[in-house]
């Protein structure tokens, strides 16, 4: 087993702020989601790595007064934030509680459903998490991954800075042994799990003018790293960043999103 894993996206307060705009940004995308599973109310589901709120509110109307959510989140400081979160949608059955997605030692097939979004993509040893997540649900019940990849992330007009950035970018994510092209293969890792009647499919954006900057926040969420670990000089990056300061600005710059992969699939009965 590999020592706990940091998040590969740092605790930068633009991180805190990318995430809420990502919560409002991909909520359409996974209620689709969501919808398609037909969870019911009454249904008590799990969230792994809900961070800062995630979809909690999503799946909490989805179950009803009824039904329960727990959120797990290993950051503290995203318990705190969630939690709020919660309070603000006024849904008093959902939960969060800090714990680690790789052993939450909860009950076994104790949940209808489980789900987790863009949580394998900041983690070295996806496939253990992914195992027990399908360890918690009942036989007969729902699985559901929302998982980037970063296949889809592009700008046109294409800009030397960027492919530089995201070529460092992927460097120190390889170096952490974080896989950011984990999207298209979760079908694997789910089927691998056991998990059957798998469905996929993506999503991609085309970002509006706020969101445009994403691979800027990337990077300027591990930027000092970048710098100490040797993946790039301070003086390159100041000056690739620059560059893509002044291409972002431009309001005919057409950015596009990662690829999301949306899967679903059911435990064996
Ligand atoms: C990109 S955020 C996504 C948050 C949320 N799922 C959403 O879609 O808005 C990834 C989250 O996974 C959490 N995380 C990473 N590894 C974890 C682990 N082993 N156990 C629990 N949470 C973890 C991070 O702390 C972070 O809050």
């Amino acid at each position: 087993m590999t020592q706990p894993d940091t998040y590969l996206l740092g605790r930068a307060e633009g991180e805190e702020a990318r995430l809420k705009r990502q919560i409002a940004n991909l909520a359409p995308d996974s209620d689709a989601q969501f919808e398609k599973i037909g969870i019911k109310p009454g249904e008590r589901v799990i969230d792994l790595g809900c961070g800062r709120g995630g979809v909690l509110h999503l799946l909490g109307k989805r179950v009803g007064p009824q039904g329960s959510v727990l959120g797990i989140e290993r950051s503290p400081h995203f318990v705190e934030l969630a939690r709020r979160f919660v309070n603000d949608h006024a849904l008093a059955q959902i939960e969060v509680r800090e714990g680690n997605a790789y052993d939450t030692e909860l009950p076994r097939q104790s949940f209808d459903g489980a789900h987790m979004r863009l949580v394998l993509v900041n983690v070295p040893e996806p496939e253990r998490i992914v195992r027990e997540m399908v360890s918690l649900v009942r036989p007969g019940g729902w699985v559901a991954s929302f998982e980037a990849d970063f296949m889809g992330l592009v700008c046109d007009p294409a800009l030397p800075a960027w492919d530089r950035l995201l070529d460092v970018y992927k460097a120190h994510a390889a170096g952490q042994k974080i896989d950011l092209f984990i999207g298209r293969r979760t079908h694997r890792l789910f089927r691998g799990a056991g998990v059957k009647d798998i469905r996929v499919d993506a999503v991609l954006h085309v970002y509006p003018p706020g969101r445009r900057p994403i691979l800027r926040d990337f990077i300027n969420n591990v930027r000092d790293k970048l710098i100490t670990q040797g993946f790039v000089t301070q003086r390159e990056l100041e000056s690739d960043m620059a560059s893509l300061e002044h291409h972002l600005a431009d309001p005919n710059v057409m950015v596009t999103s990662n690829t999301f992969f949306r899967l679903i699939g059911r435990v064996p009965a």
